[in-house]
């Protein structure tokens, strides 16, 4: 099974503000968002779970946590105390992809199981304090497709698609 990580960021890796929420609003990467994760299996940290309330219909959402009590808003959202937990969890139910959603602390532990980054570079330096790892320092990457989107009336930067697979 496939382990990824899915993320947008700034060229500096920020990816979202310490008090909560992403520092952009990307409908272009939004929508790759959602066609990159329809159907499959996502492993989502418990406070980004909760910023994305509502939103994880025709996905199969394992939420990352230390707390075994821990009640999701749906009974057919899985729980999970680690990455290797969430990894079995997944691969015993036939997934063929496990898409690691974050936030920070999410990707710091998925990304030594990872194989595949999925990554938006939005081409602007905005405030923010949680960062993705840097990637660079875990093995190499190859570049397998990249794609550019420029910024247009609803986009307010360009952004840069990369699919990085371990060489
Ligand atoms: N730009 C992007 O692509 C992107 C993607 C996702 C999130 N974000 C942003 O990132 C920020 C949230 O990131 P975050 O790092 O603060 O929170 P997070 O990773 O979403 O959630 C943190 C929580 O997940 C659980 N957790 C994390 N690592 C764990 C581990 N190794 N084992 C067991 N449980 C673990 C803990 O839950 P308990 O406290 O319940 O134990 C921890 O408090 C927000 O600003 C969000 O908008 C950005």
């Amino acid at each position: 099974m496939l382990v990824s990580l899915i993320a947008a960021m700034t060229p500096d890796l920020v990816i979202g503000k310490e008090d909560g929420g992403i520092p952009w609003n990307l409908p272009r990467d939004k929508q790759h968002f959602r066609d990159y994760t329809a159907g499959k299996w996502v492993l989502s940290g418990r406070t980004t779970y909760e910023e994305m309330s509502g939103w994880f219909q025709d996905r199969v959402p394992i939420i990352l946590t230390r707390n075994p009590r821990y009640e999701t808003e749906s009974p057919a959202h899985r729980v999970a105390g680690t990455v290797s937990d969430a990894i079995s969890l997944a691969k015993n139910n036939g997934a063929e992809e496990l898409v690691v959603l974050g936030g920070s602390s999410v990707f710091e532990a998925a990304i030594p199981h990872a194989r595949r980054l999925v990554i938006t570079v939005v081409n602007k330096d905005y405030p923010g304090e949680v960062r993705f790892p840097d990637y660079r320092e875990f093995y190499q990457w190859k570049t397998v497709h990249r794609e550019f989107w420029q910024q247009d009336e609803e986009n307010e930067c360009d952004m840069t698609l990369k699919i990085l697979d371990l060489e």
